[in-house]
């Protein structure tokens, strides 16, 4: 498994900066939370499972460098923090989920408190700061089980032979495990599928060229790059069998929301009559949302566009919109494959949305149906 993401006994949170990948395996040492949301906001540390995995640590950061033994202003600087991160990334919804559980171990370390105690001292900060980091270790350990659950899964669609388009990178970089729809692809080639792998290149930050592009040489997968495109085209030519990417929010009526150019994809499989899957993890799914048109997508810096590896692509002050994901209507979503099933239309995620509770003591075996 690639090494990219590790908080350690020193109190730091080390990441593999994907931003310089693939010919500089550069790690950094983020011991401020404020280098984490840095980190999360410029991609060095991204895709929608692993940016809640390190927003997770963030927090034990935060709560670590937090220099009072006052309760209140403790309290204080923890909801602040949990805002602070966010607005780092808004659209995964994995970021939100594991912010929400940090919360829920929060409140409950102060509700054990006595009323009395404001002073509690640095005992009880320990403590709060011990089950936080608890708490992100599971975020952690549990999104490797619902990577294997996913890939496993995911695995019945995959045929014995088969030419496969993604899109952005889902695979180790982006999770704390496999990774979601690359997770597939690698588990079907280790059970001996022939796979071919279309990688778009994923304008603008070139994500699939140099992120999954890596990943398949590591594992061995034959792949080609394809600039966005073209894959219309090569659908049109019978060369995809089918379409397979990840999420960064899904709605319970099965809208998907991923990295921009998922709709033109979509829209293309529909054409070409290409099976377009999804794969995500529970963590992904916003039971709030009932449909993915009021989901908030992430709008980038001009930057990202006008320059390609920095170098000026553009006029330095050429009119960009830039938005990080794009909304793909259920109606094109043949299948999304999560730990727990492969899920046909048509989506209703809100009625079962028991089975993706956070897990009872014991681990993600506990749940049950
Ligand atoms: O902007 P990124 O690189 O964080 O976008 C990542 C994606 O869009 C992935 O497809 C998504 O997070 C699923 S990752 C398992």
């Amino acid at each position: 498994m690639i090494k990219k993401l590790e908080y350690t006994d020193d109190h730091e949170l080390i990441i593999l900066d994907q931003t310089l990948l693939p010919h500089n395996e550069k790690f950094l040492k983020l011991k401020d939370y404020k280098d984490v949301i840095q980190a999360i906001s410029s991609l060095r540390v991204r895709g929608a499972p692993l940016i809640g995995i390190a927003a997770a640590y963030g927090i034990v950061l935060g709560v670590h460098n937090f220099k009072s033994d006052n309760l209140k202003n403790l309290e204080i600087h923890f909801y602040n923090l949990i805002q602070r991160f966010r607005t780092s990334r808004p659209t995964a919804r994995n970021l939100f989920y594991a912010l929400d559980r940090m919360t829920a171990v929060f409140m409950n370390q102060i509700a054990s408190q006595s009323p009395s105690a404001s002073q509690p001292g640095r005992d009880f900060l320990v403590e709060i700061e011990n089950a936080l980091l608890d708490e992100a270790d599971k975020i952690f350990e549990e999104d490797i089980e619902l990577c294997n659950r996913i890939a496993v899964n995911g695995s019945e669609l995959i045929t014995d032979e088969m030419n496969i388009l993604t899109h952005c990178n889902t695979g180790e970089l982006a999770a704390g495990g496999i990774g979601t729809a690359q997770g597939i692809i690698t588990t079907a080639a280790k059970q001996a599928k022939r796979i071919f792998v279309y990688v778009d290149e994923t304008r603008p930050l070139l994500q699939g060229a140099r992120l999954t592009a890596y990943e398949l040489e590591k594992n061995g997968i034959e792949y080609q790059i394809l600039v966005d495109s073209l894959a219309g085209a090569l659908m049109r030519d019978g060369m995809v069998d089918a379409v397979l990417i990840g999420a960064d929010r899904i709605a319970c009526n099965g809208d998907v929301i991923n990295k921009v150019g998922s709709y033109s994809l979509a829209v293309n499989c529909a054409r070409h009559n290409v099976p377009f899957y999804v794969a995500a993890p529970g963590t992904t799914i916003d039971f709030q949302l009932e449909t993915g048109r009021s989901a908030v997508i992430e709008e980038r810096p001009p930057d990202e566009v006008r320059t390609i590896r920095n170098v000026p692509i553009s006029p330095r002050s050429a009119n960009v919109f830039n938005p990080a994901f794009d909304l793909v209507p259920h109606e094109l979503v043949s299948a999304i494959i999560t730990e727990f099933k492969i899920h046909y239309p048509p989506y209703d995620f809100k009625s079962i949305e028991h089975v993706f509770l956070p897990p009872l003591p014991g681990g993600v075996e506990g749940r049950t149906v």
